[in-house]
């Protein structure tokens, strides 16, 4: 099988925060079929060892492969942390387009030249956040929260800003005493909680979610291979989950506000199979 225009992207989670950027593909690509793999079987990956999530990470790549994926986004931080570097060198031929701590634009945009980038211990540990925090932070005071409270309650739908509160005072508070005018989400669930963390931090910080960008990114990355589905294709929607396929139809069809259908994926030793 050989991958052309109308061969779906490939997206991969822990869970269902990868579907923030989902969303974001499906508004900037909207005639791009896409393939959704959530290995909830290992959810959380944050406080994982690096080399674990790049194993389940290559695995879920290659399984993607192998459903004619023609570009993989790694719509997780710590997989992106802990993997993006050896899967291009793995899969020298597939275009991959993952995620890294949007330091950048928040550097740029303070003034109080202090930024909070909030995200897991994987990411925070990768050699990916200290690149970035090097090349555009040298002159702005960083302010690192990890969270991985925040992932749970996006997995269990437990996002109001009531049931958040306690949390936040406990991790954020801190941040907010030392000054962030910026907080980057630096964990592709945490935006399914953007409006709990805005309440919070309230008006005078700017949230910075960067799924907008990664989806612009991976249009130049199809459309440099030539790859982009043309405005005439039918996109198909795939989700799998190596969890519970009923719980994840759920949560996703409420996060995304459409029905969403799942299939089970589970692992058989290294290997990802359908069904069952
Ligand atoms: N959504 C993932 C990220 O962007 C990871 C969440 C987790 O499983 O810890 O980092």
């Amino acid at each position: 099988m050989s991958t052309g225009p109308s061969s779906p992207i490939g997206i991969l989670d822990s869970g269902v925060g990868g579907l923030s950027i989902l969303r974001a593909l499906r508004r900037e690509l909207p005639a791009e079929s896409l393939i959704y793999v959530a290995d909830q079987a290992h959810l959380p990956y944050g406080p994982r060892p690096l080399a674990e999530i790049r194993t389940f990470v290559q695995h879920i790549t290659t399984f993607l492969l192998a459903h004619n994926a023609k570009l993989i986004v790694v719509a997780c931080n710590a997989a992106s942390a802990a993997g993006l570097h050896d899967l291009r060198a793995m899969f020298p031929d597939v275009p991959f387009v993952g995620m890294e701590p949007a330091v950048k634009p928040a550097a740029a945009a303070t003034h109080s030249g202090v930024i909070g980038v909030l995200t897991t211990a994987a990411t925070a540990n990768g050699t990916l956040y200290a690149s970035v925090r090097e090349r555009f932070a040298a002159n702005v005071q960083v302010e690192t929260v990890i969270c991985p409270e925040l992932v749970e309650a996006v997995e269990a739908n437990a996002t109001s800003p009531a049931a958040l509160q306690p949390l936040f005072e406990r991790v954020l508070a801190p941040a907010l005493a030392r000054g962030i005018d910026q907080l980057v989400l630096a964990c592709t669930h945490f935006p399914f909680a953007v409006e709990a963390l805005q309440a919070f931090v309230g008006p005078q910080v700017a949230i910075i979610d960067p799924s907008p960008a990664v989806a612009r990114q991976a249009r130049r990355v199809l459309a440099d291979r030539q790859l982009l589905a043309t405005e005439a294709s039918q996109p198909t929607l795939r989700y799998y989950t190596t969890g519970d396929a009923r719980r994840f139809s759920t949560l996703a069809s409420n996060l995304l506000g459409e029905p969403v259908q799942a299939q089970a994926l589970r692992w058989a030793g290294e290997q990802l199979l359908a069904g069952d």
